[in-house]
């Protein structure tokens, strides 16, 4: 892994050395030039040391081809320096200009119905297109030479959000493209046969030319060609962002290269456990998806975000202070919330906090997304809010550089599983793989647990317990690493509909749940799936609803956790748990919802000796996440309810709080939506 570690000396040489990265997305140009200069003001007053520049700029800086115009970005870049504000330079490769899409419409992707994706918003370009790629690269080597040596520049900022409206092209270049792939992948056409089972409904190739991307079709695509897409687009972004990294790193070799995920909104598209070795540092966007579970779901992302940074520090590349505009109805965040939102992605690992955006645009389609400083301007709550956070980040400094806590309880998370167990033609189209996860890291916290999200590649034995919602694809490597894993004293949890498939989408033969039955000590022979307003009754008292399975019990001491109450499987196991070496295997055969989770949850953790560290009356009201470094623990600890919550159990000496108390100074509570950190010694 080329992975180098964001930390500490980040800005060394700079005066914002060992300070928390604050800014946000800076676009200077939909602004006069009397502007820029109250914003490097109002910046500084809002501690602001770093912001990411000319992101969708290519217009502007080559407004005809081969044709290039600086002077604003110099102007830019020096003012911003000249203020003590770093800069994450964009390869401004996000957007084509429309001289590119007018000279070369065979750049515009095209969707699986055959239709192109014409210029107008943003984004409009086939990730395998070889000519959008020479135009990009050429830009991206001007850009670097230009500011290689420029004493703003802290970080390269590749393209913006790869894969947000174009992961999936259909086009001609991407068919072209997705049968290389595949001949790297399978060699020859016998084995692509093989593995996409074409002797099923008479799909046999007898001719790379003859393969295609699953576009729109009489009925379901081969689902094997729809997973090998799925990959082949992830793959092809991944591949433009190391083309553009490669420029960069042969001008530049000293300056670390990132672009910004999507952990979570938007980010089903793109394999980031497979594109996390490929960036100098992680960095993620994220945005609040409202709802009762909006802080679990934002402290589940960050918590994967920091899983896949391997729990290093990560830079928080973009988040709202406010309102978006791209859901259906847009709300503003509540009093409280700015501050503790970017808490929680520091508590996770973020040593960055930046926002979408500096300044609030006057027109264009973001004009009623929030920013930093507001259409209202300085005299707003927003902006105050903003200079209030920009001290508490300040007081934060300690914690730069310093690595998450490893958690004793992790909970998998599979973008293969994701992919696959959520195609079409499978026994429901009502599995929400996302939803599954996010239900039992809900519920680890209802339980007071601290808790790791991490991609399937982290070594197991690190945790003591794991837990494998629909953990539907299981490779044979796979499968011997779970085994392994509970031999060795470790708690599997996992879900129906695991353990069905290998990497191929080809069905574990023997009964379900295929790779891991014997690991189970369990068979089923058929899925019982519900409708939407069906539900069962378990004798623990938890109901299931989505997912039944027949289960039939074939290891040799397999307890019984819990039996259908209700239902065509009623008398039968529900829930299992399987003692094997010094581990054991527990298997959940049905969807549980948040409350019957941790039911299972307090059984599983009792007998695994996994104990909160949390006082009881915190435990659910709170949620805990740790740093560390060599010396200190850092403890945040996250109000998850709309009230104060006393603090007097907890030892440890309060070093910030999301926002001041309005008692003045520190108090033993910590206030509704907020978020209190402690500093004990390690
Ligand atoms: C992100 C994008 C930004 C901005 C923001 C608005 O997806 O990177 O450019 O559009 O959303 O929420």
């Amino acid at each position: 892994m080329s992975y180098r570690p964001f930390s500490a000396n980040w800005f060394t040489g700079s005066r914002w050395e060992g300070r928390i990265a604050y800014g946000a997305d800076y676009n200077p140009e939909q602004w006069s030039r009397s502007v820029w200069d109250e914003d490097v003001r109002l910046m500084n007053e809002a501690g602001v040391n770093i912001v990411s520049l000319g992101i969708f700029s290519w217009a502007r800086v080559e407004p005809e081809p081969g044709v290039h115009d600086f002077g604003w970005l110099d102007e830019v870049m020096n003012l911003l320096h000249e203020h003590g504000i770093a800069v994450d330079l964009a390869t401004a490769t996000a957007s084509p200009p429309p001289w590119l899409a007018a000279r070369h419409p065979e750049i515009l992707p095209v969707d699986r119905q055959g239709r192109t994706l014409w210029p107008g918003g943003r984004q409009h370009w086939r990730p395998t297109s070889p000519v959008f790629r020479e135009y990009a690269l050429r830009l991206v080597r001007v850009i670097a030479e230009r500011y290689r040596d420029h004493p703003a520049l802290v970080a390269w900022h590749v393209s913006n959000e790869l894969g947000c409206h174009n992961v999936y092209d259909y086009s001609e270049d991407a068919a072209r493209a997705f049968r290389s792939w595949l001949r790297s992948r399978y060699g020859t056409l016998e084995r692509l046969n093989e593995v996409w089972a074409t002797d099923f409904w008479s799909q046999r190739y007898g001719d790379w030319e003859e393969i295609l991307p699953p576009r729109l079709a009489a009925t379901f695509p081969n689902p094997t060609q729809q997973l090998d897409f799925r990959r082949f687009c992830s793959d092809s972004l991944k591949d433009h962002f190391r083309a553009e990294r490669d420029v960069l790193r042969s001008v530049t070799p000293a300056v670390p290269v990132t672009t910004n995920f999507m952990v979570m909104s938007n980010a089903k598209g793109m394999n980031y456990a497979d594109w996390a070795g490929e960036v100098d540092f992680v960095s993620n966007d994220h945005y609040l998806n409202p709802g009762p579970r909006a802080l679990d779901e934002l402290s589940f992302s960050a918590g994967l975000t920091g899983g896949l940074a391997g729990g290093r520090p990560w830079f928080l590349m973009e988040h709202a202070t406010g309102a978006v505009n791209w859901r259906p109805v847009n709300k503003p965040k509540k009093q409280g919330e700015l501050g503790r939102d970017s808490l929680v992605h520091v508590a996770h690992g973020a040593d960055a906090v930046c926002f979408f955006q500096w300044r609030q645009s006057r027109a264009g389609a973001e004009k009623y997304h929030s920013a930093m400083l507001p259409h209202a301007g300085e005299d707003t709550e927003t902006f105050r809010a903003v200079k209030e956070l920009g001290g508490v980040l300040a007081e934060l400094s300690a914690v730069v550089g310093s690595s998450r806590a490893r958690a004793r309880v992790a909970v998998l998370f599979d973008w293969e599983s994701w992919w696959a167990g959520e195609l079409d033609s499978r026994p429901t189209w009502l599995l929400d793989y996302r939803r599954e996860a996010l239900d039992w890291y809900s519920a680890l916290i209802e339980l007071g647990v601290v808790v790791d999200v991490i991609p399937t590649d982290v070594p197991l034995e690190r945790y003591e317990v794991v837990i494998a919602p629909v953990l539907h694809v299981v490779p044979n490597e796979l499968s011997e690493r779970l085994h392994r894993f509970v031999e060795d004293g470790g708690h599997l949890v996992t879900t129906y509909f695991s353990g069905t498939v290998d990497e191929h989408d080809h069905v574990w033969l023997g009964g379900y749940p295929g790779a891991l039955r014997e690991l189970l000590g369990i068979r089923i022979e058929e899925f019982g799936p519900l409708f939407e307003a069906e539900s069962v009754e378990l004798d623990d008292g938890s109901t299931g609803t989505l997912w039944t399975d027949r289960i039939e019990l074939t290891g040799e001491d397999v307890e019984v956790l819990a039996s259908y109450r209700t239902g065509d499987y009623a008398g039968r196991p529900a829930i299992t748990r399987h003692p094997r070496g010094s581990g054991s295997a527990s298997y959940v055969s049905t969807r549980l919802g948040v409350v019957g989770s941790e039911r299972v949850l307090r059984t599983i953790l009792d007998r695994a000796g996994v104990v909160s560290e949390l006082p009881e009356e915190l435990r659910g009201r709170v949620q805990l996440v740790i740093r560390h470094d060599a010396r200190r623990q850092y403890w945040f600890l996250i109000n998850r309810t709309e009230r104060d919550v006393e603090l007097a159990e907890v030892a440890g000496t309060e070093i910030a709080r999301s926002a001041r108390s309005e008692r003045g100074g520190a108090t033993s509570v910590i206030p509704a939506r907020g978020v209190v950190v402690l500093e004990k010694p390690r």
